[in-house]
């Protein structure tokens, strides 16, 4: 196995897939090495910020970015590729004043000073973080507000998509929504205070309400993703405390005021999908975006989850481009093992590489499991960009890893089933590769991911780092 080190990578290589890409593009993709599999049909839909600046001014955190949803269809050994922005009228009044104009969560902060942010909460819906396609609807996700539809041929923007009335005004609708083997979309959403609430929501194929349960939460919620098994939902309350001052007076972004407290427990939140009441259950303090995997084995609940030994945060005077990736904790993969009767939680290492952006074959959602598939740093121990994509036997500890290469950049391995075959499927994944200053889309075999790409595509220009995708069989192609 290739040895690497902290120095594999070059900051300014990593920094060039930080650039806006402002053009919008659709193509067949001519330029193939290898092949691509005739047997890989339907659509891949990725999001993430695809503008990171506003008139010469550049946003502080690329979470603040502007959402842009890019589609890929594969048929018979081809691939189109085609980029929109989410044209909110947010996004649309900033092209006008080519001017940023909102506050972005993260920090970025209106231009002419604090005066004139002070007291500003309106918030832009980005819709930056994931895209889902399920019954007849593609959505871009951005937890803090509503759903955007977007058209799932052209990706123009339809509008804003409240599911029927369903999600009320000013709550949010996680960009982490599961779906239940059983043929079920599952999602959340939040709207955190100093009590927080926490809407539950399961639809059918045809967004028809199944379940739907609403609980008050103690404390601030910071809840990103959850855990869906049989019988619950998990989620993991971070020990994080919200001082909105700074916020309130434009000095700082709202995720700025989030202090981690390292001496107070992680709370497990346990919620029968049936209803009833949440149960509680604290271990060690950490901070989690995304969970892998969870499943009910007898009395326990096993929770695979990435975890920060705290908050990785950018602080107001940093430029993240220039970031030091050894000053922030690295994610981790851990087994959380809840007792939901003796209320003992166990926790073991299952990787200790830092990784993010777990998968699993959507048929193991919650259920036990085998194989896991994660964005890995090259370097075996220090925090750092992930430039590799990793099968993980959470049964055996098995590792089969590829590295894109100093010069390449991964994001998160989306897994298409071939068969019901737990790893039986493909890994899709964009690459930014800086030697060409453009990025690669990977194809990689999820049984033998150490082999290589089986076919990589290269595009005409850069995509940003991504967030969160999916994909369907439906080809969507022109
Ligand atoms: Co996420």
């Amino acid at each position: 196995m290739t040895t690497v080190t902290a120095t594999y990578y070059r900051l300014e290589d990593w920094q060039g897939g930080h650039r806006t890409q402002p053009q919008e593009f659709a193509y067949w993709v001519e330029e193939v090495t290898g092949t691509i599999p005739a047997g890989l049909t339907g659509t891949l839909y990725r999001n993430g910020p695809g503008r990171l600046d506003r008139g010469g001014q550049r946003y502080h955190h690329p979470f603040d970015g502007d959402g842009m949803v890019n589609q890929v269809c594969f048929r018979e050994g081809r691939a189109f590729y085609r980029n929109r922005y989410v044209k909110t009228p947010e996004y649309l009044a900033e092209e006008r004043a080519n001017q940023i104009l909102y506050r972005g969560v993260f920090g970025t902060q209106k231009p002419g000073g604090w005066w004139h942010n002070f007291g500003d909460m309106r918030l832009k819906n980005i819709a930056n973080t994931n895209v889902v396609y399920w019954g007849n609807k593609l959505l871009a996700l951005w937890e803090a507000a509503h759903p955007y539809r977007l058209d799932p041929r052209t990706l123009e923007t339809l509008g804003l998509d409240n599911l029927g009335g369903l999600i009320p005004e000013g709550h949010g609708f996680s960009a982490h929504p599961r779906l239940d083997p059983q043929g079920l979309l599952v999602n959340f959403g939040v709207k955190a205070g100093l009590n927080s609430e926490i809407r539950l929501y399961e639809f059918d194929d045809q967004w028809g309400v199944v379940r739907q349960h609403q609980y008050t939460i103690n404390g601030f919620a910071f809840l990103h993703d959850f855990i869906l098994t049989e019988n619950y939902y998990v989620f993991f309350q971070n020990p994080v405390q919200f001082f909105p001052l700074p916020y309130l007076l434009g000095w700082t972004g709202a995720a700025q005021c989030l202090h981690f407290d390292r001496e107070q427990p992680t709370r497990i939140l346990v919620i029968p999908r049936s209803g009833g009441a949440v149960r509680v259950f604290l271990t060690e303090p950490c901070f989690v975006f995304h969970h892998a995997n969870g499943y009910e084995q007898g009395d326990e609940l096993v929770l695979d989850s990435i975890c920060y030994s705290h908050f990785p945060t950018i602080d107001q005077q940093t430029d993240y481009r220039f970031v030091d990736f050894a000053s922030l904790p690295a994610g981790q993969l851990k087994r959380f093992r809840v007792n939901l009767t003796t209320h003992r939680v166990r926790t073991d290492m299952l990787l200790p590489r830092c990784c993010e952006f777990p998968q699993v074959h959507p048929q193991r959602v919650g259920r036990s499991y085998r194989w896991v598939y994660l964005g890995v740093a090259a370097d075996p121990v220090a925090n750092a960009p992930l430039q590799g994509i990793m099968a993980l036997d959470v049964t055996t500890g098995r590792q089969s890893v590829w590295l894109a290469g100093p010069r390449g950049f991964v994001s998160e391995p989306v897994f298409v089933p071939r068969s019901a075959g737990e790893n039986d499927g493909w890994l899709l994944a964009f690459v930014y590769n800086a030697a060409r200053q453009c990025t690669d889309i990977v194809i990689l075999d999820a049984m033998d991911v150490s082999a290589g790409p089986v076919a990589t595509l290269h595009l005409r220009h850069h995509v940003p780092y991504g967030l969160h995708g999916s994909f369907t069989p439906v080809d969507w192609g022109p």
